[in-house]
């Protein structure tokens, strides 16, 4: 049995990322924020994904007549979003500090990768750049997770066939209690009749409480927060520790 211990889940294995997400209900994703823009958005099509990983989100947004683009850090989850929407445009940038060509109506940003802005001054970056990006009426969507609420021990477990393989995906957080950082851990177990192969990542992340989340983003926005619940639109109910956040442009 080998084992390994990277960050390459975005690299080197970014071709099993979509088997690992293969349980994520993308278009009910995308649904619920297109109803979001509805409700508290401008009506307009222009639309930037960050941290689009391999494009499932943009896919949805064009097809229901959006302008959609999308942002990564990875080139190699780019490529793979290239495939996925020949006719979109993929930029190679970070979001902690990207920036657009022209305004934008709608920035989202899903599986809580706006956790990727490691650290508050990452973050507060992020939300500047988005703000920065966005017209005067535009929202940035996005969802998050609480770190006083995170639970060490819990772990999102799946298995997949493919190729002739069994995959067993496994993720979740950690928090140690005090500071800005958590992680995300995740492991890739592959196994066929012959050899198993494991990896380990552990991906360093922002870790804040929904106070610290929503005074970073007040002095840019007016923020709107609901329950992680992407088939029903729920006011969130100051307690739940994942959330989905709609910041209107101020
Ligand atoms: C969990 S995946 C989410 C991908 C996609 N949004 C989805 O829902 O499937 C996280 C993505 O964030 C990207 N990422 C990590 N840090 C980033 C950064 N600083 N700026 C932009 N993208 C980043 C990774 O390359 C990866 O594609």
């Amino acid at each position: 049995m080998a084992t390994t211990t990277s960050t390459a889940l975005y690299t080197d294995l970014s071709s099993y990322y979509d088997l690992m997400c293969a349980d994520i209900n993308y278009q009910a994703q995308a649904e619920c924020i297109r109803r979001l823009h509805q409700l508290f958005g401008n009506k307009g099509t222009r639309h930037l994904d960050l941290a689009c990983g391999t494009g499932p989100h943009v896919r949805h947004f064009i097809d229901k007549g959006f302008q959609s683009s999308g942002l990564d850090i990875n080139q190699p989850m780019l490529d793979l979003a290239k495939l996925r929407c020949p006719e979109a445009e993929f930029v190679l940038q970070n979001m902690c500090e990207f920036k657009v060509d022209q305004p934008l109506d709608l920035i989202t940003c899903f599986l809580y990768s706006i956790h990727y802005s490691d650290g508050f001054a990452n973050l507060t970056r992020c939300i500047e750049s988005a703000h920065a990006a966005l017209k005067d009426d535009g929202i940035f969507c996005f969802n998050a997770v609480e770190k006083n609420l995170i639970n060490n021990d819990s772990f999102v477990r799946h298995s997949v066939d493919h190729d002739n393989s069994r995959f067993t995906f496994s993720s979740g957080w950690f928090y140690q209690g005090e500071g800005e950082k958590q992680a995300l851990k995740l492991s890739i177990e592959k196994a066929d009749t012959l050899n198993t192969e494991i990896w380990h990542d552990e991906h360093p992340m922002v870790a804040v409480s929904f106070i610290e989340l929503q005074a970073l983003l007040e002095p840019y926005f007016e923020v709107h927060m609901f329950e992680h619940d992407y088939e029903k639109l729920i006011p969130w109910n100051g307690e739940s520790g994942n959330a989905i956040v709609v910041c209107v442009k101020k």
